[in-house]
């Protein structure tokens, strides 16, 4: 069932978990998601970027949504992921996204507020909740490029005041991780980590956390982590999956035999990213 992510934000807050969120661009990666979440019983964020939604379409992305929802016995959120113009968002709202991430973060402070509190005011009456970014996380997703020098860390009071002002449902915090493969095992700042935690309640998201330990993921939740994104941990199953059936049978020609391997191995990483979350077994 379709659910907003105000209640995926809420539960998992209370429950001490994080969700899982899974970058679409395809029904094959929808599929994979959604089976996870079902043979886990967890609750999911299926999301899609700017990016995603130029390649597949706004009603082909909704509409298997649609589908997914209405199929799917655990509570699932549609969320635009990085939506970056007001524009975008109420095209989403009005095609039934249920969660909406206002990326506000290349803006000066004031303007990132004024950007998501327009946001908030027309995604809260449609009961859709709002993700809004501070700091800037690095890395490439998609069409968003942030450069390693670029990126900036999170102040905990300015996320305190951020969070007041615009009154979003949860915030996407920078502490280390990056979009993308990482070269290295990046380290995540968790004493920044716990002085946003003791600065603001409201629900944190982790981005870029494909490729993250176990470990660090493990320690992160339990300060509020209700969110964790990830895209390039699929896009890796995706294509290794393919480029092992046509390693081992060139000739292959029929779509099915080639996608439906990676549909398995990326149903697999999503399987093992909502046990890790802890997400499993609460929808
Ligand atoms: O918004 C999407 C995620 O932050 C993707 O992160 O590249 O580490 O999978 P990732
Ligand atoms: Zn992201």
């Amino acid at each position: 069932m379709l659910v907003s992510g105000i209640e995926l934000f809420q539960a998992a807050k209370k429950g001490g978990y994080a969700v899982g969120a899974f970058n679409l661009n395809n029904m094959e990666i929808l599929q994979a998601i959604i089976e996870a979440a079902e043979e886990e019983n967890s609750p999911v964020f299926i999301q899609a970027s700017q990016g995603g939604i130029k390649y597949a379409g706004i009603e082909y992305i909704a509409g298997m949504a649609r589908v997914a929802a209405e199929t799917a016995k655990v509570p699932i959120a549609l969320n635009l992921d990085h939506g970056t113009s007001f524009t975008q968002v109420v095209q989403c709202v009005r095609h039934g996204f249920s969660n909406v991430m206002i990326d506000g973060s290349k803006h000066a402070f004031e303007e990132n507020i004024a950007l998501t509190q327009k946001v908030v005011e027309v995604a809260h009456p449609n009961n859709v909740g709002v993700e809004a970014e501070l700091g800037k996380i690095g890395g490439v997703e998609d069409d968003i490029v942030v450069d390693a020098a670029d990126a900036s860390f999170t102040d905990p009071k300015e996320a305190a005041e951020f969070v007041e002002r615009t009154g979003v449902d949860a915030l996407a915090i920078a502490i280390g991780t990056a979009h993308g493969v990482y070269k290295g095992e990046p380290k995540l700042d968790f004493k920044r980590l716990e002085e946003i935690a003791a600065a603001t309640d409201v629900p944190l998201v982790l981005h870029g956390a494909s490729g993250i330990g176990d470990e660090q993921i493990r320690k992160a939740v339990p300060f509020g982590i209700t969110k964790i994104n990830i895209d390039t941990d699929l896009r890796v199953a995706f294509s290794q999956a393919i480029k092992d059936v046509l390693a081992k049978n060139p000739g292959e020609i029929d779509p099915r035999k080639i996608l439906g391997p990676a549909r398995d191995a990326m149903k697999e990483v999503a399987r093992k990213k909502m046990r890790l979350f802890g997400s499993a077994g609460r929808a």
